[in-house]
This record gives structure tokens, C-alpha cells and sequence, in this order.
């Protein structure tokens, strides 16, 4: 007889009759260990509609879950192992005993090493010596590598399903702050987006999601407007790649200077919203401290290390992480100026969305327009593909379209008026997809209207 602790918190769980995928999934992990899931775990991937590389830096991020989800069907049993399977046959099976340290190879970032970090996290957590052994089979329908969040959504299905088979009881934004930390195993610094949203989501509505503590607040989109998801075709694999990292480095250190030339403690200072706490000042005054401390032209290794007070081997082991060890120069002008600026593109846009004013849709698509051009200018985090992509959008019909998730490739978002959404996704698919064979292909999942979805959760038949 199945029994959970989470009986007493019904969002998490739910009761689910006639899924089709969940049967399909049922089947494939009957026919596979020759028994039947005792439950199953999802977790949604997001799109974030606007603040983008600023939740590492301590602002609020405006995501929404997407339909597209892991979903993860589980048995538990005394085996002493966990036997991972995945639906997709490009991803190979994988098998770890439950006792001893769970190792993840940060060099080989393969799928079930995301599955793993989720498992750690919660073996760590809740201090468990051995998890308990289980069966797995994964099925994903979040394009990877993709700027959705897949390796997040992962992650958390992970967090999710070694929680329930291990009779644990840790409420959703716990989940989330294990998740996101837990993430880190594999290299990436995120900064907790993906996890919270992928937990803290609900069906029907974005969410403004603030940090430090974690926290969500509804933010409901105007009727008239509509979603778009266009995937440029370009695979960025965050984990693969010091681009990411790199960036957070420039945030910190940006930090550290910005606050060390107002007097602060910069021992104490990791990111850049520290700084405007304890200055006690408008984003604005920021945007106006940036220009007058930090100068355009990328700093040197030597330059940061004067400035800081800190010799180049304290700045190796203090300020970089593994994988930014080489780097030799550091944009801080141009990474603080996007971090601000998108921060209080954040809040205008939450507020634009509560004011239901008569041209709320071409406001927040302004905004959208502004963040992409300083994810693109300032931030560097586009490609050639994403802003090809990002003007398709917009000479289709759209009011504001962005690059989404981390960026270097993956996916564009964009704000379309309901009477036109149709017309936008026939011409973008004309102009950007049919238009090159290597993406007409990937056409059917790559262009897709997207609804806020529902978060991360426990069913049973
Ligand atoms: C990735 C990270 C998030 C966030 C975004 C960029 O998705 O996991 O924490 O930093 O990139 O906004």
C-alpha cells in the first residue's frame, strides 16, 4: 500500500487518472524492471519573460513554468543502488550504489549526473547515510540545451523523487533552495531562478521571484497578450562552457569594486544588489555609480587585484571559480550597467502588468525589446542565430522578443497581441524555420505558444 507523508500538502501531490504520457511511461517502466512505478515525479521547465544573469546577482527574475516538464516514474526497494533509464535511447542507462559519496563529473556534464546532483542534495539535506535504493525511468519534453531549463527541471524531478522515497517532508521553497544549491555540483553557478519557479509555480500565472530570502508574488498577464517560444536552433549546454561563470565572476567582482570605492566592506559583498542594500539607494543611483567608478575598457587580472587589494593568488582562489581560472580580462562597466538596468526593467514590468493599463502589451514588449539589446550589447550573452531569430520576431508581428534562459543560443521569447498571434507563428515559421533545411526539421517543437503551467509535483494513480 502506497503511503506518503505529503498527504497533509496537496499541492505538491496529486492524483492522476488517464495521462497519457504517464501511462505510456508506466508501460515502458513495466516492460523494463518487470514491476509497476510507485509514484511519479514532475517538474516543469520555465521561460523567463524578463530579468536576465541577475538573480546570481541577487534581483528579482519574472519566469513563468512551461508545459513541457520531466517526468520521472519511481519504485523504491532495498537494493542498496539507484538504477536510472531514460526514454530517450540517446541517453544510456546508469547505475550508482546508494551507499558512499555520490561523485558528479563536472568535466562530462552526462544526463544523469543532473539526476545525481538532485539526489545528493537531498541525501545531504536531510543527512541521510544510505538513500534508499530506487528504479527509474525519465522522460523529458523539454528541448535541451535550450534555454528552458531542462537540466533545472531535472535536477529538481531528482530532488522531488529521493524526497518521496525516502519519506521525507520539505516544503516547496526548501525543495527549491536544495535544488538550486545542489545545481552547483555540475559547475554551473546559477542563481536559483529554475529551481524556485520550476517548485513555486501556478497554473495561470507568472511569478516575480525575489531572493534572500526566496519568495514568490503572482504577476498576472494581460488577457490580450500572448507567448511565444521560438528556439533558435543553437544548442548552448551552460555546464560545457565557462561563458556563464565567467559572467558571474564579472558580477562579484564588479561588486567588490563598486562597494570598495563607496567605503564598504567589500570582504563581505558577493553581488551586486548587496551593494545597492547597503548604500540604501535607487536602482538609477546605481546605474549613475557604475559610470562613475568603472570605466568601459575591460580590466586586467593586475588592474582588479590593485584596485581590490587582494594579490593574484587570493583573487584565483577567493573571487574565480574551477572553470574561470584563465581568464584574463573582465568587462565590469558593461556587466553592472545590464545587471541594473534589468533589474529595473523587473519591477517596471511587474508593475505595467498590475496596472492593466489600455497599452499594457506594447509597454512590457518595449521593456522585453531593451532587455535583449543589453543581454546582446552588454552583457554578451546572444548569438548571431538568437538575434537573427529576435528580428524575425519582430518583423513578424511581435511587440517585444528577447533571448530566454542563459542565452549563447536556445530560445527567444515574444510578446504577440492575441488577434495576431496566428499570423506570427505562420510568418516566423516561413521566414526563420522552412526557410533553412537544418531547422525546418526541429520546426514542430522549436515554435510554440506557451501559458503559464503548474509546478513541480508527486501523483499517483
Ligand atoms: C540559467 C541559470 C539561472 C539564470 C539564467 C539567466 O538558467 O540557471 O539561474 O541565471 O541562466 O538568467
Amino acid at each position: 500500500m502506497y503511503e506518503s507523508k505529503q498527504t497533509n500538502c496537496p499541492k505538491l501531490k496529486a492524483v492522476i487518472a488517464g495521462d497519457v504520457r504517464l501511462q505510456k511511461l508506466k508501460k515502458t517502466f513495466e516492460n523494463k524492471y518487470g514491476e509497476s512505478p510507485l509514484f511519479y515525479a514532475s517538474a516543469p521547465g520555465r521561460v523567463n519573460l524578463i530579468g536576465e544573469h541577475i538573480d546570481y546577482c541577487g534581483y528579482s527574475v519574472l519566469p513563468m513554468a512551461i508545459e513541457q516538464s520531466i517526468l520521472a516514474a519511481v519504485s523504491v526497494n532495498q537494493s542498496g543502488s539507484i538504477q536510472l533509464a531514460n526514454t530517450n535511447p540517446q541517453y544510456k542507462d546508469f547505475t550508482l550504489p546508494c551507499a558512499g559519496d555520490i561523485h558528479i563529473d563536472r568535466e562530462n556534464p552526462h544526463w544523469f549526473y543532473y539526476f545525481l546532483c538532485g539526489v545528493k542534495g537531498i541525501q545531504e539535506h536531510c543527512g541521510l547515510s544510505d538513500v534508499a535504493g530506487m528504479r527509474c525511468v525519465l522522460d523529458g519534453t523539454i528541448p535541451p540545451s535550450s534555454g528552458l531549463a531542462s537540466s533545472s527541471a531535472m535536477v529538481c524531478c531528482a530532488g522531488l523523487a529521493t524526497m518521496e522515497a525516502n519519506h521525507e517532508l520539505l516544503s516547496k521553497v526548501e525543495l527549491a533552495e536544495i535544488c538550486a544549491k545542489c545545481e552547483r555540483y555540475i559547475g554551473t553557478e546559477g542563481g536559483g531562478m529554475d529551481q524556485s519557479i520550476s517548485f513555486l509555480a501556478e497554473r495561470g500565472t507568472a511569478k516575480l521571484i525575489a531572493f534572500d530570502p526566496l519568495r514568490s508574488t503572482n504577476v498576472k498577464l494581460p488577457d490580450d497578450a500572448v507567448f511565444v517560444i521560438s528556439n533558435s536552433c543553437v544548442e548552448m549546454n551552460k555546464a560545457a562552457s565557462s561563458h556563464f561563470n565567467v559572467r558571474v565572476v564579472e558580477c562579484r567582482i564588479a561588486a567588490k569594486m563598486l562597494g570598495k570605492a563607496r567605503g564598504l566592506d567589500c570582504s563581505r559583498l558577493w553581488k551586486l544588489a548587496q551593494v545597492q542594500t547597503e548604500l540604501n539607494t535607487s536602482l538609477e543611483e546605481m546605474l549613475s555609480l557604475v559610470d562613475e567608478v568603472l570605466h568601459p575598457e575591460a580590466y586586467s587580472r593586475e588592474e582588479v587585484c590593485e584596485a581590490l587589494g587582494v594579490t593574484s593568488q587570493e583573487l584565483c582562489s577567493r573571487l574565480l571559480s574551477a572553470n574561470t581560472q584563465h581568464v584574463t580580462h573582465f568587462k565590469l562597466y558593461q556587466r553592472a550597467k545590464h545587471v541594473y538596468g534589468e533589474a529595473a526593467r523587473v519591477l517596471r514590468f511587474k508593475s505595467v502588468c498590475e496596472s492593466g493599463c489600455s497599452d499594457a502589451v506594447a509597454v512590457l514588449g518595449e521593456l522585453m525589446n531593451q532587455s535583449h539589446a543589453s543581454c546582446r550589447d552588454l552583457y554578451e550573452c546572444s548569438c548571431p542565430q538568437l538575434d537573427q531569430l529576435v528580428d524575425v520576431c519582430l518583423q513578424s508581428g511581435s511587440l517585444g522578443s528577447r533571448l530566454t534562459g542563459a542565452g549563447w543560443g536556445g530560445c527567444a521569447v515574444s510578446i504577440v497581441t492575441r488577434e495576431k498571434a496566428k499570423s506570427f507563428l505562420q510568418a516566423v515559421r516561413e521566414a526563420f524555420y522552412l526557410a533553412d533545411p537544418r531547422r525546418s526539421a526541429e520546426e514542430k517543437h522549436s515554435l510554440f505558444v506557451s501559458q503559464p503551467g503548474g509546478g513541480a509535483l508527486i501523483s499517483v494513480e
